[in-house]
């Protein structure tokens, strides 16, 4: 059956970075944790897990680690992923929770833990030694006006469709 709705839902789906300071209901986290964990992985592997982090202090640290939207995030979900994943793996684990946080009606950003925050947020959350915690879903309420008074990023739109899509033939 045909979901207009729900294709309008994955096609406005955009990284949301400004988010008010109210919290996400557990409920809520619950749902998108739902999601993301019937994610299908290569060789159903299950790769990835989720450590739900809502501690200030931590969500700060990994702001100053170059994911800036965790700083200011109600909640983020950090993806705790075998060294062995596939390549397709974590990226579609963070594709689910995004479009789920949207489903949610809250607004979401992925982002990444660069320089040494990768390795030094291990130990931080206990995450084994043999595992990859570098990409992060921040999750909160939108900010909606805070939105409204962006910049138009001149770099938001997309390539055009003749481009994007070859029928048949590169
Ligand atoms: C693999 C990946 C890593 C990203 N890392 C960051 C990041 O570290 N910080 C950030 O603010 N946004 C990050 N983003 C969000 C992109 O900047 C955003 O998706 C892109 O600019 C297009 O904007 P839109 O999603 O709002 O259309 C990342 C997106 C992807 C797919």
């Amino acid at each position: 059956m045909a979901s207009p709705d729900l294709l309008k839902l994955m096609r406005n789906l955009r990284a949301v970075r400004e988010y008010t300071a109210e919290p996400v209901a557990e409920q809520t986290i619950h749902a998108i944790l739902e999601v993301g964990r019937w994610t299908g992985t290569s060789g159903n592997r299950q790769p990835t897990d989720v450590v739900v982090v809502r501690d200030p202090a931590i969500k700060q640290q990994m702001g100053e680690w170059g994911a800036r939207p965790a700083a200011t995030a109600a909640v983020v979900l950090l993806l705790a992923t075998k060294a062995d994943a596939g390549a397709l793996d974590e990226g579609r684990y963070a594709e689910r929770l995004l479009l789920a946080a949207k489903a949610c009606g809250l607004g979401a950003c992925l982002a990444t833990l660069k320089h040494e925050g990768p390795e030094a947020i291990k130990p931080l959350l206990g995450i084994p030694e043999d595992r990859r915690a570098r990409a992060v879903v921040a999750i909160g309420h939108t900010d909606v006006a805070a939105r409204k008074a962006l910049p138009k990023d001149p770099r938001g739109g997309r390539k055009p469709m003749a481009e994007f899509a070859h029928w048949d033939r590169y």
